[in-house]
């Protein structure tokens, strides 16, 4: 992530769930991920970079009270969004870690979660729209890998050019991206098709939004 697009989430947090175009287009992509995810009451699901808590409410949905939602992002004004949606909606299984994806020592993380309450490791991991961001990516899905158990169920909703009817497009979603400090061109998806079993895929929006879901197998170097 560049430095710009860094500050964008500084300067338009308190107006990020406004203006990223949730309900036309972005959200649409987040129900079918999560839907997809088999996600259970009682899990620990971590979201990296998690933003404003926008897959929140689908995730306290299916994890319950007994259930902790683990917020991982770079941005303190979006954790403060985020922090906020928990309050107003009285979650108290939210817990919200700063931290760099790329960068971040994944044990230390894991030992901050467990200092405010939660499992070292998730049963579910997910990055929705911030992997395109993040540079380099690579090393941000990594570290969404370590925060999991083997078996644990992995997530990934990102952005590409559309295709098909939908490639005239290509030149507003470009634009939606680049605002938002998003590679369209990174495909992170790529990565969890590469490293899980159970692969599924599945498309909105003209194919401009890709989810792929997964399962993060025992004995890979790292797991
Ligand atoms: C487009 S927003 C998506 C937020 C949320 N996942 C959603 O679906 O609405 C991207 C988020 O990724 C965060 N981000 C970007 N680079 C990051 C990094 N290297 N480490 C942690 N968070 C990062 C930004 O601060 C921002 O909150």
């Amino acid at each position: 992530m560049t430095r710009n697009s860094a500050e964008k989430y500084t300067a338009f947090a308190p107006f990020y769930d406004l203006l990223s175009a949730e309900h036309p287009v972005y959200g649409a992509g987040r129900r079918r991920l999560i839907e997809s995810l088999a996600v259970r009451a009682g899990d620990q699901v971590v979201d990296l970079g998690c933003g404003t808590g926008l897959n929140f409410a689908l995730l306290q949905h299916r994890v319950g009270p007994g259930g902790v939602i683990v917020g991982i992002d770079r941005s303190a004004q979006m954790l403060a969004q985020a922090r906020r949606r928990a309050g107003r909606h009285g979650w108290d299984n939210v817990i919200l870690v700063r931290a760099d994806a790329t960068t971040m020592i994944t044990s230390e993380v894991s030992e901050q979660i467990t200092d405010a309450g939660g499992r070292g490791l998730s049963r579910v991991g997910l990055a929705t729209y911030a992997l395109s961001l993040m540079d380099p990516w690579e090393r941000a899905w990594e570290n969404l890998w370590q925060l999991t158990r083997s078996d644990a169920q992995l997530g990934v909703l990102d952005m590409q050019r559309p295709t098909g009817l939908s490639a005239p497009l290509s030149p507003l979603a470009r634009f939606a991206c680049r605002l938002g400090g998003a590679d369209i061109e990174a495909h992170p998806w790529t990565a969890l098709e590469r490293d899980c079993t159970q692969v599924r895929a599945a498309s909105a929006r003209g194919g401009h939004l890709q989810v792929r879901v997964g399962v993060k197998p025992s004995g890979r170097p790292g797991s």
